[in-house]
C-alpha cells in the first residue's frame, strides 16, 4: 500500500499542464492506479487525477455509483444542455470551496484497468465528479470557475 503525497497549489505547474494519453495499460499504470486508490481513500476524496500525484498522464479515479473507478484516457463525448451549480472542493486546493456549474448528465468513454473500452452515461454526483477529474487532466482547477462579485 502506498499513499502518495497530493500536490497542492493553484499555480503548481504539474496541476496546470494538459496530460498525455496513456499509450498502453502496463503493469506500471496498474500499480499507479493502486497507489492512487490508496491515496484517495486515505484523503477521503471523491476522486483523484494523476497530475495531483505528479504524473502527467491522462488517468484518474472517480467515485461512480459509490465505487472508486479508474478511468484511463477518459473523454466526455456528450453533455446535457442542462447544468447545475454546486459547491466543490479539491484535494489540491485545501480550504477552498467554489460553486461550479456542471452538466447534469454526460457520457464518458475510457479504458478500464484492464485496457478494455468502456462507455457510461452518468448523472448528477457521478457526472460532477468525472467532470472535475477530467478538468484536472486538462490543467483546469475549480478556482477557474470563480466569478467576481
Ligand atoms: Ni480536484
Amino acid at each position: 500500500m502506498s499513499v502518495l503525497p497530493v500536490i497542492t497549489g493553484q499555480n503548481h505547474p504539474v496541476l496546470r499542464t494538459k496530460t498525455k494519453p496513456v499509450a498502453k495499460v502496463t503493469k506500471e499504470i496498474q500499480k499507479l492506479i493502486r497507489d492512487m486508490h490508496d491515496t484517495v481513500r486515505a484523503e477521503d476524496g471523491a476522486g483523484l487525477a494523476a497530475p495531483q500525484i505528479g504524473h502527467n498522464e491522462r488517468l484518474c479515479l472517480a467515485m461512480i455509483s459509490g465505487r472508486m473507478t479508474p478511468l484511463i484516457n477518459p473523454v466526455i463525448s456528450a453533455r446535457s444542455k442542462e447544468k447545475e451549480t454546486e459547491e466543490e472542493g479539491c484535494l489540491s486546493l485545501p480550504e477552498i470551496v467554489v460553486a461550479v456549474p456542471r452538466h447534469v448528465s454526460i457520457t464518458v468513454k475510457y479504458l478500464d484497468a484492464k485496457g478494455k473500452s468502456q462507455e457510461r452515461r452518468l448523472q448528477d454526483f457521478d457526472a460532477r465528479v468525472v467532470q472535475h477529474e477530467v478538468d484536472h487532466l486538462e490543467g483546469v482547477l475549480i478556482v477557474d470557475y470563480q466569478t467576481i462579485g
